[in-house]
């Protein structure tokens, strides 16, 4: 099969388009053919090395977590999944596998495509939907009529955050430049704040929630934002957050978290019914065929990209007859 692959760690040049062999599914994995992959920090993050300590170097590596594909072959466990279904997710191998024609996960990684989702959205879904659900409704516990602000408002995470936070009920303040300011507006954030005119700390709100999707402020700098017993949740690394949690004792009851995505079908079926239903809209920002790779990734490290961007690898067929 074809595959994106890298054999060191380094800049966006040191992927390859190569043959490799398709990979074979155990017995509690499925076997996906794979239509679009979606890019994330995290890839590029991996690329150059970052987690290395953490997760080896098992070279040649194939990145990419967020895929939409069809099953082509079910493992002798799998018990909800089936030859043929097609499905969105987030894959659980080390490095991910997705920038390839085929790749495995295990029953817990995907979710089945609404019929009217594109393949593009339902690619590119997974990780910052999994990520933005994950972090406000279960470590933040953001509730109706509560108050959150969104830094990093435009990007992967943050315009599905601010979408879901609409879909709790919460009152958002959504933090951006001024060029996505009308990007923001279709999703109806209660404020947006442009961060180029105005400076976040000094705001004139208080609220429930501080999610620093692009971690630039530290606890320690927007605790005079929240509430009593506020929560600041952060995608930083765990180590920084650790730091800040010691001090907790002394904020009267404001709380400092950190989050790692969890893999979970059953939230990934909650994200595919929402964008079945019109509630949550994945704006593809950019579309790379699979050797424009190298280009995809220069592009996310520029740290602009507003919603997703995309691989498409290859067309499904009842979905070009459309
Ligand atoms: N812990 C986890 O499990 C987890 C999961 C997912 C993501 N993450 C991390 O979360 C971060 C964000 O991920 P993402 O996918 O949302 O990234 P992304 O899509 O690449 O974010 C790009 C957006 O960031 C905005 N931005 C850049 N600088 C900003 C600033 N100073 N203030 C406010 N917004 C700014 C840009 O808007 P402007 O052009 O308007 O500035 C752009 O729209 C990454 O570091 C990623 O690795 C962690």
């Amino acid at each position: 099969m074809k595959a994106a692959v890298i054999r060191k760690w380094g800049n966006a040049e040191v992927f390859k388009i190569e043959e490799v062999s398709q990979p074979t599914p155990g017995p509690d994995q499925v076997l996906v053919k794979i239509f679009a992959c979606s890019i994330n920090p995290v890839d590029w993050k991996h690329r150059k090395g970052k987690h290395q300590y953490l997760l080896g170097a098992p070279f040649p590596i194939i990145l990419g977590y967020d895929i939409c594909g069809e099953v082509i072959e079910a493992g002798s466990e799998i018990k909800h999944l089936n030859e043929g279904d097609i499905v969105f997710g987030d894959l659980d191998n080390k490095y991910g596998g997705g920038l390839a024609e085929y790749a495995l996960g295990t029953e817990q990684c995907f979710a089945l495509k609404p019929t009217n989702v594109s393949i593009e959205q339902s690619a590119a879904v997974s990780l910052a939907g999994l990520t933005a659900l994950q972090a406000l409704r279960d470590k933040a516990q953001l509730f109706k009529n509560q108050t959150v602000v969104i830094n990093g408002a435009s990007g992967g995470v943050g315009h599905m955050a601010v979408q879901i936070a609409k879909i709790l009920q919460a009152k958002v303040i959504a933090v951006a430049s001024g060029k996505n300011t009308s990007f923001l507006e279709q999703f109806s954030p209660d404020d947006i704040v442009d961060y180029t005119q105005q400076d976040i700390l000094k705001i004139p709100f208080k609220a429930d929630v501080f999610f620093d999707v692009i971690g630039n402020y530290s606890f320690l700098k927007t605790r005079h934002l929240l509430k009593p017993h506020g929560t600041y949740i952060s995608t930083l690394p765990r180590p920084k957050i650790l730091f800040h949690k010691l001090l907790q004792p002394f904020t009267r009851g404001k709380k400092v978290k950190t989050l790692l995505r969890k893999h979970s079908s059953s939230d990934l079926a909650l994200l595919g019914k929402w964008m079945e239903t019109g509630k949550l809209r994945i704006h593809i920002d950019r579309s790379f065929p699979l050797d424009k790779i190298a280009e995809a990734h220069a592009h996310s490290e520029l740290g602009r990209t507003v919603g997703k961007s995309i691989i498409v690898i290859a067309t499904h067929e009842k979905e070009t007859k459309k």
